[in-house]
């Protein structure tokens, strides 16, 4: 189907409504973490595509103008639902452990977890699941083939696009790490020179290694040339992946998780996610408080005691469910979080140490999502990711592939916790071929008259960052208002409250100390912090009036939300 460019604006609307409730959206809308992503997402629902066409375009052209973020040498978890069935489906593309990632290899001579092994370098890398999921998104969800889906991508990474801020000064932070490498030296260097800001930044080795891709599909990256150079690679840098680790790789079909939440209908992320079983403990115990009609201190203890008691369980029960046996009806059961919320005092914090742990900073933190909705209803949740700041850092030779660094989302070491300051036990601890948790969660919300599509990036942080936008569409904010709000953040263990400078009206800082609650940032004199968190992107639909909306977070300057309505037929 064709659209017709009627509006670049977040939000239009057109007259589709049958008895005041529209049957299908008025056109499609696309958020993204990089306005040439969305663009791409647009030329390809132009020449025909559907949302999962469009998903290819935007995620293959965020792993060519975001490698900070996400890219071929990632993973990722994309949310899809099919309006035609009515079904939700989850695709896990998330990276899984080689075989020679056994726990001793991240240890230093004392026996501590060595970030060097876990964060730099080819040890850090879990084989990648990005190329297979742009694979799976074309052939089995898409209408148009996969090469002309990766196209923009293709002559993006060809052409070039101009360097921003973020991704130089990233570069500068990871500089000594990504240096050591040649492959990658030869693609962020210019005569010993390191990219800046308003160069315009080419990618022939990414833009070959996608035309194989588009070419012969999942051979072309797992098999043959590309996966030659990628083991040659690695095992240059000093790694040991196999051909058989790469060529084995496969996207698996999951069940999405669903719950009600106050007349919402919630279809979210699976495990290896822990998002989903997250929110779904959060929601459920936040369900009977009437949040809006709270003071701000203890609306935010609560939602905070919510986090408190969901990362807690995230800790020790979540993990790959292909090897590990995750209590997964009982986490996400209306009567578990009844019995959480009866341990909630209603003005007082609950000490984390009477659940364990010591304090742990956090760390900067990567990884970009997505929305869609198409004129048919289709819809798209992608988040994806190479984890921290340009992933490894190294680039296998001749590839343009940057390696992500994943393995550090595993429990490398029980009980220590890793680069976000989360932790884990046996449930989470790296085997062959497992896949290391994540806290991506691409998320759908539906009620009687509205559909959204959210997500972020933020590491651990995401999951609250969810919550968060999903109570403000709860308390009926608009797209834009949702990736707006200022957030704050408890994971059970540093027991702290993070919180983003502005995020408390004046006051309530003291009233949740007073509380018992420990804060870090806020709003207050001394607790000041310029660090903005995540890059929420979301679409929404309201049937009512039948208006497309997007939100895309005004703390990423090169993020676009876009809507463009269908002809009327
Ligand atoms: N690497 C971030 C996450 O998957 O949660």
């Amino acid at each position: 189907m064709a659209l017709a460019l009627c509006s670049l604006s977040p939000a239009f609307a057109a007259d589709s409504t049958q008895a005041g409730k529209a049957t299908h959206p008025p056109g499609a809308a696309i958020a993204s973490g990089h306005a040439l992503a969305t663009d791409a997402g647009f030329e390809i629902i132009r020449a025909g595509g559907n949302a999962f066409d469009a998903a290819v375009a935007v995620s293959s052209t965020l792993s060519v103008v975001e490698p900070i973020s996400s890219g071929l040498g990632g993973g990722g978890f994309f949310l899809l639902h099919d309006a035609k069935t009515g079904k939700d489906v989850f695709l896990d593309a998330r990276e899984y452990a080689p075989a020679s990632a056994t726990p001793d290899q991240y240890l230093d001579k004392d026996g501590k977890l060595d970030p060097e092994r876990s964060q730099n370098g080819p040890w850090s890398a879990g084989i990648p699941g990005l190329p297979a999921a742009l694979v799976e998104l074309a052939q089995k969800h898409g209408r148009l083939p996969l090469a002309a889906s990766l196209a923009p991508a293709i002559r993006i990474a060809h052409e070039g696009f101009p360097v921003y801020a973020r991704m130089a000064g990233g570069y500068q932070q990871r500089r000594e790490v990504m240096r050591r490498y040649p492959g990658t030296r030869e693609v962020y260097e210019r005569g010993g020179k390191p990219i800046a800001e308003g160069d315009t930044f080419r990618q022939p080795e990414l833009a070959h290694t996608l035309e194989l891709l588009a070419e012969k599909g999942f051979d072309g990256f797992y098999r043959g040339e590309t996966a030659k150079k990628l083991l040659a690679g690695v095992r240059q840098a000093g790694g040991r992946w196999t051909a058989d680790e790469l060529s084995a790789y496969r996207v698996k079909q999951r069940t999405p998780i669903s719950f009600d939440f106050r007349g919402w209908k919630v279809t979210t992320a699976p495990p290896p996610s822990s998002g989903g079983i997250a929110l779904a403990e959060m929601l459920q115990i936040l369900e009977p408080y009437d949040l809006q009609k709270l003071d701000e201190a203890h609306r935010v203890h609560l939602v905070v005691e919510s986090m408190r008691r969901a990362y807690r369980d995230r800790t020790f029960f979540l993990g790959d469910p292909d090897f590990t046996d995750i209590p997964q009806d009982v986490l996400t059961n209306r009567d578990y979080a009844q019995g959480l919320r009866a341990t909630i005092h209603p003005d007082r914090a609950t000490p984390s140490a009477l659940l364990s742990g010591k304090p742990t900073p956090l760390e900067d933190e990567e990884t970009t999502h997505f929305s869609i909705i198409d004129a048919e209803g289709n819809r798209v949740g992608g988040t994806q990711t190479v984890n921290l700041l340009y992933g490894s850092g190294l680039i296998p030779k001749g590839t343009g592939v940057l390696l992500n660094d994943e393995m550090d989302d595993f429990a490398l070491k029980p009980g220590t916790p890793n680069a976000f300051g989360v932790m884990g036990y046996e449930a989470n601890a790296p085997k062959p071929g497992k896949r290391m948790l994540s806290s991506m969660t691409p998320t759908f919300m539906e009620s009687a008259d509205k559909v959204a599509v959210l997500g972020t990036p933020g590491g651990s942080r995401i999951i609250t960052m969810v919550l968060l936008g999903m109570l403000g569409y709860d308390a009926g904010l608009g797209a834009q208002e949702v990736a707006a709000l200022p957030r704050y953040h408890h994971q059970w263990l540093p027991d702290l409250i993070q919180a983003e400078s502005g995020a408390f009206a004046p006051g309530t800082t003291q009233a949740l100390r007073a509380m018992g609650h420990e804060l870090q940032g806020g709003d207050e004199a001394g607790l000041g912090s310029s660090h903005r968190w995540g890059n929420l992107q979301t679409v929404e639909w309201d049937k009512r009036t039948d208006t497309l909306s997007t939100g895309s977070d005004p703390r990423n300057p090169v993020g676009a939300g876009k809507v463009e309505l269908a002809p009327v037929p």
